[in-house]
């Protein structure tokens, strides 16, 4: 440890240990980056000036530091220490972006209301909420949103009314949810910030795979936020953002009958298996 690392360390006493572990912890890696790159003082200005702009980018709407974190794979490491589980549990993955309220709607509604319901391979997604031993949760709410076929979100699309594609819905006695839509397509994250600039630089590509976004809660449950990933999608194994599980890929099923729809359709089963609050691993 260097003499002036020490002395940043031992300056650190506040009030809350926490928030001295984190800052310590924090100050030596940083030290140990300059140690290893030896960084000119020209770059060391130019990373301040990429946190500054990325701090400039940021609206209600949009929040360039968590799509940067991301990008760096540092969301789904997060996620990774907080959402162990038991044997059985569905893997929980990173939130992303967009999520914003949804409206609340009947069970096997259309969340697709837009003009992409013409373009789009229409889809029926259904399945249960269940606890990790298998037992049915009622009236769990089941918040889900996605892309279009062209990749965009409501938010970025002034095709799309706010709360297309998305959807609020409540379990029946089963723990059943379903609801009607189009199939999602792999889409960029936006690369006109400073999270472009970072993976051209790198020489990374900003494609995200094919996926749906799920957040469910249920009373006695730890809350689960997750994706469903479509197999077959090219960039599965190099999505932008690190959150593929493979428990989370699902075959879409071709089907022509069964679930009233107006013509050929896919059909998407996913189960969610919540862990029960207080869970412990015994370690
Ligand atoms: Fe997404």
């Amino acid at each position: 440890m260097t003499p002036l690392l020490r002395q940043v360390l031992s300056q650190i006493d506040g009030p809350d240990p926490r928030v001295n572990e984190l800052v310590s912890a924090l100050v030596k890696h940083l030290h140990a980056f300059v140690e290893e790159v030896r960084p000119t003082d020209e770059e060391w200005l130019a990373g301040i000036d990429f946190l500054i702009e990325t701090g400039k980018m940021c609206t209600p709407d949009r929040n360039e530091f968590i799509l940067l974190s991301d990008m760096l794979g540092l969301t789904s490491a997060v996620d990774e220490v907080n959402n162990e589980g038991p044997e059985g549990m569905t893997p929980s993955s990173v939130e992303g972006p967009f999520h914003s309220p949804a409206p609340e709607r009947e069970a096997g509604a259309w969340i697709s209301t837009g003009p992409e319901r013409e373009r789009g391979v229409a889809t029926v997604v259904h399945g249960r909420v269940l606890d990790c031993d298998g037992t049915p949760l009622a009236g769990a709410l089941v918040d889900v949103w996605q892309a279009s076929d062209l990749g965009l979100y409501d938010t970025q699309d002034d095709a799309q009314d706010p709360g297309n594609l998305r959807g609020l819905f409540t379990t029946d006695a089963e723990g059943r949810y379903a609801f009607r839509t189009i199939r999602p397509s792999s889409y960029p994250v936006p690369t006109d910030g400073t999270a472009g600039r970072l993976l051209r630089a790198v020489g990374r590509h900003p494609m995200r795979p094919a996926h749906l976004h799920y957040r469910v809660t249920a009373g006695g449950h730890r809350p689960l936020t997750t994706h469903v990933f479509l197999a077959g999608d090219p960039y599965l194994e190099s999505d932008a953002a690190y959150a593929v599980k493979q428990e989370l890929v699902i075959e879409p099923r071709p089907r022509t009958d069964g679930w009233e729809m107006d013509g050929p359709y896919e059909e998407i089963e996913f189960d969610l298996r919540l862990v029960p609050l207080g869970w412990k691993d015994g370690r």
